[in-house]
């Protein structure tokens, strides 16, 4: 019998980034999510299926096995708390590093060995807490969803921790990058029942997209 593999990943960058990869694995999905309002998209094989959702749901879609295999970001999956997900591939796509930065400034006097009581503002609460906490920093973490940018220009924060890709960003508001915590690439994940239960198919798939990443 055919074996039906569903793919989890999120519109924009990692879908457009992710065309070529999915090409050399012969899926070629038959609709663009940035035009369609379709969540899944069928491809040109009747047994795949892709599933267009919010980058920080493809692991818990993939966790759950809603997904059998999904693309993410690793700065996703640093702060996804759970198990039940393997990382297979590194697809070298949507490059950027994972950084701590402060207003220009701030930075003119800043000592960062003197660290103590710094006030973030990030989407990812639990790499910044974890990465602090590792140099025995206390901080106070503020969530945010996006915009992290804007915090320390409000005076909500001191200093964000945030992606960082060209500096463009950060230049246009006056930020400068002071500490790196990672480098960042999106991975290849899969549902790890889907690896035993579907081997075969979960097997060619990865392989192809393997060799396409090169
Ligand atoms: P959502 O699906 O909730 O809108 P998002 O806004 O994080 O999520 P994207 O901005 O498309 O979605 O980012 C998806 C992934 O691309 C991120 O998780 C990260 O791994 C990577 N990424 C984010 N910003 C950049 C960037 N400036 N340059 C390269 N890669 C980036
Ligand atoms: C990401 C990130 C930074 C920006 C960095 O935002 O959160 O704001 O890219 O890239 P740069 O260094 O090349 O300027 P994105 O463009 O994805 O916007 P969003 O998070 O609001 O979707």
């Amino acid at each position: 019998m055919l074996q039906t593999l569903t793919i989890a990943l999120s519109k924009g960058r990692i879908f457009k980034e992710s065309l070529p990869l999915l090409k050399a694995a012969d899926i070629v999905p038959v609709d663009d999510p940035d035009t369609s309002r379709k969540l899944i998209l069928d491809t040109n094989q009747t047994n795949i299926k892709l599933v267009i959702i919010r980058a920080a749901d493809v692991p818990t879609y993939v966790r759950f096995g809603a997904a059998d295999l999904g693309i993410v970001g690793k700065d996703v999956l640093m702060e996804f708390e759970g198990d039940g997900l393997y990382e297979l591939v590194d697809l070298k796509i949507a490059r950027c590093r994972m950084m701590v930065a402060e207003p220009e400034t701030l930075a003119k006097n800043d000592d960062l060995g003197r660290w103590s009581r710094l006030r973030i503002a990030t989407k990812y609460v639990n790499i910044a807490r974890r990465f602090f906490s590792a140099k025995g920093i206390q901080t106070e973490i503020i969530k945010l969803y996006g915009s992290m940018e804007l915090a320390p220009l409000a005076g909500l924060s001191d200093r964000i921790v945030d992606l960082v890709d060209t500096g463009n960003t950060l230049r246009a508001n006056k930020l400068v990058e002071v500490e790196h915590i990672a480098d960042i690439s999106s991975r290849l994940v899969a549902n790890t029942a889907s690896m035993r239960m579907k081997h075969q198919i979960v097997k060619d798939v990865v392989k192809q997209i393997e060799q396409a990443v090169g």
